[in-house]
């Protein structure tokens, strides 16, 4: 059978900053689907990577003493660091990417450049794509976005709020204007392509109010990618940028056929304010370039401080790293997934995040893995009994009616595993984790009605079916948790004494089923999973 392709990238980071909880966000968030997708046996390719040039990262470097390089080459290692630590894996976010894309690397900007000659040597309506002449607007420096009169708010920026400045200067124009309908059909017929739908009808909306032309380069800084047989002028950031997703992945992949399957579903992670960058100019550069637009593109929404916008300026910008290092990767993925449902902004707090570690991580999953198998050694010498039959399909057993019902689903409910990938195939995070945790409480409750401590007059297989049905319920649950907590699961899978590692797993669909446990199994003391978080009065 052929396998299934997948392709997500996050955006790629300027360089001029350290990471801050929007990067980790978009990137935790690609890499939960990556693993879902991976444990489902397709092929993945996870792209991340850092933008690197422009005129902010030449000025930032400017300010600092460097060169754009050196700035580069140093942050470029802060992040990576963050995504992935061999040394010390505990201190980072745990990204399984599978390429990373700095902007300048000669395979991305070589590619750039033909991408740039090929446009320039295709016309629209007659006339060329790319045509020479002179621009004058307001630029916005740390947005790398130009500006009309018109989209200033009170003289400045109307995302960053910060000074703009008039720019004039000749220049290398992209003939947007002529796209709008072409973009409006493509927006017709893959109704899917842009979520949430109100972001879809936003752009539709900025869409169909006229497209003016683009400038597509600057000669005022040299801090970039040199156009083509006009090397004083730097082709301009974002057509740079926005190609990354093509450059890394017909570096990476090579054979142009699997390329085209794995464009052919591809889904780019954003932020909500570089929407207009990946929904309006970049199916347009594709369209230019005779390519296909992505599968889709999800804007999520942004993350406040305590009711207040982050920002350097006010010092409450939420650093991942320190969150790592006091709460561990694990819970701090899953607050951010767990929390605030993908596409909605959300308030980030310390209190929040510690009530639902405790409540969701401590109480309900840890107790119950602890407990259960606490249970087992107790109970039965610590090895895991074997189910009776008779015993699960007893009606007033439980079992088959809570538990594996949920697993394999019925009349009334969809099967655990169905309702995962409908959930993740729309970044639904929070709805798919809300569902696991249903599957907790069912099995918390499971244990507190069934009572497997009680043993006087009871029949053993009885108890011993509880024990088993618990253990079981602690796989699946490792294997429901995995993408979102890939430490975690791991640290469950090995004290379930089951085989191999968890992320080598390609057939979920196969072992995602009630009753594979292999019962007769002997198990050591449980870890902590989750300590509970002292919370400060
Ligand atoms: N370099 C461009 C992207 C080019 S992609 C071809 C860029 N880089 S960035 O470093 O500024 O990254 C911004 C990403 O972080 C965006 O997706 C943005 O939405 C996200 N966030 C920045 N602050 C954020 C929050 N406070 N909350 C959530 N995400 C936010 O843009």
């Amino acid at each position: 059978m052929n396998p299934e392709y997948f392709y997500v990238t996050t955006p790629i980071y300027y360089v001029n900053d350290v990471p801050h909880i929007g990067h980790a966000y978009t990137t935790i968030a690609a890499d939960v689907l990556a693993r879902f997708h991976r444990h489902l046996g397709h092929r993945v390719f996870f792209l991340t990577g850092t933008d690197e040039h422009g005129q902010k990262i030449e000025q930032a470097a400017l300010e600092k003493g460097e060169t754009p390089i050196e700035l580069a080459n140093r942050v470029v290692a802060r992040f990576r660091s963050l995504w992935r630590n061999p040394e010390h894996p505990e201190k980072a976010l745990n990204i399984s990417y599978d390429d990373f894309i700095r902007t300048t690397e000669p395979r991305h900007k070589d590619r750039v450049r033909d991408f740039f000659e090929k446009v320039q040597s295709e016309s629209i309506h007659g006339k060329s794509i790319i045509y020479k002449g002179e621009y004058e607007d307001w630029y916005c420096t740390p947005c790398e976005t130009f500006l009309t009169e018109m989209q200033l708010q009170d003289g400045k920026c109307p995302t960053c709020h910060r000074e703009v400045k008039k720019l004039k200067e000749s220049s290398y124009f992209f003939r947007l204007s002529e796209f709008g309908q072409i973009l409006l059909d493509g927006y017709q017929s893959h109704a899917d392509c842009i979520l949430p739908q109100s972001r879809m009808n936003e752009t539709k909306s900025f869409v169909e109010g006229g497209l003016k032309d683009l400038s597509l380069s600057r000669n005022s800084f040299s801090w970039g990618i040199p156009v083509p047989n006009d090397e004083k002028h730097v082709i301009y950031v974002w057509f740079d940028a926005l190609f990354n997703y093509m450059t890394a992945l017909y570096d990476s992949v090579k054979d142009p056929e699997e390329c085209k399957k794995f464009w052919g579903n591809s889904l780019h992670l954003v932020g909500k304010d570089i929407l207009r960058f990946h929904a309006v100019y970049w199916p347009a550069f594709l369209h230019a370039a005779h390519l296909p637009a992505p599968k889709m593109i999800f804007a999520h929404g942004w993350w406040t401080n305590d009711g207040k916008k982050m920002s350097k300026s006010l010092g409450n910008v939420v650093d991942p790293y320190a969150m790592v290092e006091k709460y561990g990767a694990d819970p701090f993925r899953y607050f951010l997934l767990a929390e605030v449902p993908f596409g909605q902004d959300g308030d980030f707090s310390i209190p929040a995040m510690e009530r639902r570690i405790n409540a969701d991580l401590a109480n309900n999953l840890g107790n119950l893995f602890s407990r259960t198998i606490n249970l087992v050694l107790k109970q039965r010498e610590g090895v895991v009994p074997h189910p009776d039959k008779d015993q699960m399909m007893r009606p007033d057993a439980m079992t088959y009616t809570a538990l594996i019902r949920f697993i394999e689903g019925d009349a009334t409910e969809k099967p655990a595993l169905l309702f995962l990938t409908a959930a993740l195939k729309r970044c639904a995070f929070s709805e798919a984790l809300r569902h696991f945790s249903s599957y907790l409480d069912r099995a918390n409750d499971y244990v507190d009605k069934m009572k497997p401590w009680e043993k006087t007059g009871r029949d053993p297989r009885e108890i011993d079916t509880i024990l088993f049905s618990l253990i079981e319920s602690l796989r699946l649950i490792s294997l429901m948790i995995y993408p979102f907590m890939p430490t975690k699961a791991q640290a469950m899978w090995e004290n379930l004494n089951l085989p191999g590692k968890i992320s080598d797993i390609q057939n979920l669909s196969e072992i995602f089923k009630w009753g594979l446990y292999p019962a007769g199994t002997t198990l050591q003391k449980p870890n902590a999973l989750f300590p509970r978080i002292e919370v400060k009065k």
